[in-house]
């Protein structure tokens, strides 16, 4: 530590975030001088082409990360921690993959390893579950972490656009990206998932353990089709508790108007936490965006100024489980005869699903099925859906969505 009244910032990445913060840490100096006793200074910045790491990690009392990726922040990081440097980091990728042994260097070397701005961007979620709801014991978090995935959801609800024409749309608005994969595909998702199950659950998570679908199948008409049933599509990430250990997936879900994420839209994020000490609390911001991230990375530079701090602890040893209960939409095309629900109806019951509500649309070549279940085991739903995909009427594959079965008070 330096012996002036100069808290000394490497930052490593000087993109999107970096940039921003950049900035807001010349606006915000003065002030966070008032609160912590010490003045932060940048000691330097590095990028692909300036910058050198070593000598920006002598001058500094603590490293910025916000490069983004696995390697070279990996390397930088693990080497900040072992020069004694405490570390802020935005990245989802590198924690959801190598936490446990960035966590367990940051314990070893006594600093601190913060990372707010990795899920749910300015959505303060990680504190939250850290420190605020520490005593809680947390039986499920759902979310929607993902802004780009939730801004194409609900413009295809909002104008009836199909997935191709709302993702152009989020491309032009800068809300996804050219290579939009690891957005729609659900991977983006899967890695804070992977965090926040990490912390809620004192266990280890890594992503490859979450299972995660994507949106790229959604079509506008399941969306319109299921607003008759009173839903409404997002991407949802679920962390919780069951019966052999715990279940964290991320895949589209249907919600009931009443789900306090059911009215979260367009590029905004929102976790809702479950426990029993404290019913459910639900944090929502925006999610994105390289001012917003940059003040959830200033404010966890802030708390590193004034320890102490956790690094979260493995206390448990639980199973990641992937065959859990859920509720589906269904949605099945079917040839206009009698006999049909019928003979669907019993499929579906011999695997121990039952129908919550069911509607017929269309006559002919345009007749449907459309109907909600109960909560089952998800293996016995998709045996009873293949069964079903094979019989003779159908005339497309079924679609089926997961749909979010929880009661909340109004
Ligand atoms: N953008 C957001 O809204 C957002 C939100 C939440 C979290 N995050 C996370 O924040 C991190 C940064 O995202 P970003 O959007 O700011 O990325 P970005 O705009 O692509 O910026 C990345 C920065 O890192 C530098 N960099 C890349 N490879 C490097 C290397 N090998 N050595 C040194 N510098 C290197 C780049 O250098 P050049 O300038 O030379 O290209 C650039 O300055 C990621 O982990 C991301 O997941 C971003």
């Amino acid at each position: 530590m330096h012996e002036t009244s100069e808290f000394r910032i490497g930052l490593l990445g000087s993109g999107t975030v970096g940039g921003a913060f950049a900035e807001l840490l010349e606006q915000r100096a003065v002030a966070i001088e008032a609160i912590t006793g010490m003045r932060p200074v940048l000691a330097g910045t590095l990028t692909r082409s300036r910058g050198d790491f070593q000598e920006i990690l002598d001058g500094s009392d603590l490293v910025v990360e916000v490069i983004g990726g696995i390697e070279p922040a990996r390397d930088y990081v693990l080497r900040a921690m072992r020069a004694g440097r405490h570390v802020v980091s935005a990245n989802k990728q590198l924690l959801s993959q190598y936490g446990e042994e960035l966590w367990a260097c940051a314990r070893e070397n006594g600093v601190q390893l913060r990372f707010e701005g990795a899920v749910a961007g300015v959505v303060p979620v990680i504190r939250v579950l850290q420190e605020s709801l520490a005593a809680a014991r947390v039986e499920r978090i759902h979310g929607i972490v993902n802004g780009t995935t939730n801004y194409i959801l609900s413009e295809m609800a909002r104008t009836g656009a199909s997935y191709a024409d709302a993702l152009g749309a989020a491309q032009r608005l800068g809300y996804a990206e050219a290579d939009p994969t690891d957005d729609v595909t659900g991977r983006d998702a899967a890695a804070k998932m992977a965090i926040l199950a990490r912390l809620a659950y004192s266990t280890p998570v890594h992503l490859d353990q979450v299972v995660y679908e994507g949106i790229e199948h959604i079509t506008a008409e399941d969306i319109g089709f299921a607003r008759d049933f009173g839903l409404g599509l997002k991407l949802i990430g679920t962390a919780e508790r069951v019966a052999d250990g715990i279940s964290v997936r991320v895949h589209p879900a249907f919600l009931y108007g009443n789900h306090p994420l059911a009215s979260i839209n367009g590029p905004f994020n929102a976790v809702t936490i479950e426990s029993e000490a404290i019913t459910e609390v639900t944090l929502s911001g925006p999610g994105a965006g390289g001012p917003q991230t940059a003040s959830a990375v200033l404010g966890d530079v802030i708390s590193a100024m004034i320890p102490p701090a956790s690094t979260p602890e493995t206390t448990e040893d639980l199973a990641v489980v992937n065959d859990v209960a859920s509720a589906f939409y269904l949605h099945l095309e079917v040839a206009d005869r009698p006999g049909v629900l019928a003979q669907v109806a019993e499929i579906l019951g011999m695997q121990g699903a039952s129908i919550r509500s069911v509607v017929q649309r269309g006559l002919g070549d345009n007749a449907r099925l459309v109907m909600v279940m109960h909560p089952l085991r998800e293996s016995n739903f998709y045996a009873a859906v293949q069964l079903i995909a094979q019989l003779d009427f159908m005339r497309a594959a079924p679609r089926a969505i997961r749909v979010i079965d929880e009661e909340f008070a109004a």
